[in-house]
């Protein structure tokens, strides 16, 4: 199907790719030249994530990124008006001070061009979740491995290994997974955790899980698009460079730099005459 044929991908749509339907492919972008790529290649699902610190703002946490710079990026995402559904992450902070302000910020984030949400957390988030559905916004939750819990896992660290009903542990990990989708979510990120209980999560919730470093049983799968083009200097070993395009780039403006010290930029071609 050709980008302009395909229809738009609606909270709908990404419902029925529960159990047995094609897997949805989520990837990130942050602005309008590479969410048009993305779209183009038939992705489902942009996901506006707060991955935007390390892979935009070269931090080491996402624990900074602010809800105006949320909103700056997916008002980006939404100028190139894909045909994928576009999910914006809500930044650290922006929720974990309770439904009101989840419910308040969610609309931002719609407002910004958001079509759905995604929040990190269970059993703990649940009632802000039921929140923003009611107010007609739908959530994706995002349990496992949460970059914005940095600190509690001790860094962005693989979870569900351990057993007991602490944070981060296999049971809590099945506990939170059925909180986010009893709250009322219409799709689930789950991150960094063994395939078996990404397995037993995705068999056990009534909504897709979209899975990163969480094996391949998931109802879809997600990337960070810089990960994936292989322009991150370092990536999670979970994920895939598809292409080297930071090679690419540094070989082409080397190019450049080597034609201006030698004076053969510009050529003649470009120039005006
Ligand atoms: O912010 C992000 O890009 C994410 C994905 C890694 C799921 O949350």
């Amino acid at each position: 199907m050709t980008e302009t044929s395909r229809p738009k991908m609606t909270v709908p749509a990404v419902l029925a790719r529960k159990n047995g339907g094609e897997p949805l492919a989520m990837v990130t972008a942050y602005d309008a030249t590479f969410a048009s790529i993305v779209d183009a290649a038939g992705a489902d699902m942009i996901l506006v994530g707060d991955s935007v610190a390390s892979v935009m703002q070269g931090a080491r946490t996402t624990l900074g990124v602010s809800m105006e710079q949320m909103e700056y990026h997916v008002s980006m995402v939404a100028a190139a008006r894909p045909r994928a559904l576009i999910v914006g992450d809500l930044p650290f902070g922006s929720y974990q001070t309770g439904p009101r302000d989840a419910v308040t910020n969610s609309v931002r984030l719609v407002k910004a061009g958001a079509e759905a949400v995604k929040l990190e957390g269970g059993v703990t988030v649940a009632e802000s979740i039921a929140a923003i559905v009611r107010a007609d916004i739908p959530v994706v939750g995002h349990v496992g491995l949460t970059p914005q819990s940095y600190h509690r896992m001790g860094g962005n660290k693989i979870q569900g290994r351990t057993s007991g009903d602490t944070a981060g542990s296999r049971e809590r990990l099945l506990d939170d997974a059925h909180a986010v989708d009893q709250a009322g979510a219409c799709a689930l990120v789950i991150e960094g955790v063994p395939a078996e209980l990404a397995a037993e999560i995705t068999d056990k919730v009534s909504i897709p899980t979209i899975g990163i470093g969480a094996g391949g049983s998931c109802d879809g799968q997600v990337l960070v698009l810089h990960d994936l083009l292989g322009l991150t200097p370092k990536s999670p070993s979970f994920a895939k460079a598809y292409v080297d395009l930071r090679s690419a780039a540094i070989d082409a403006v080397r190019a450049y730099v080597g034609d201006v010290h030698g004076r053969a930029w510009p050529d003649e071609e470009h120039t005006i005459r």
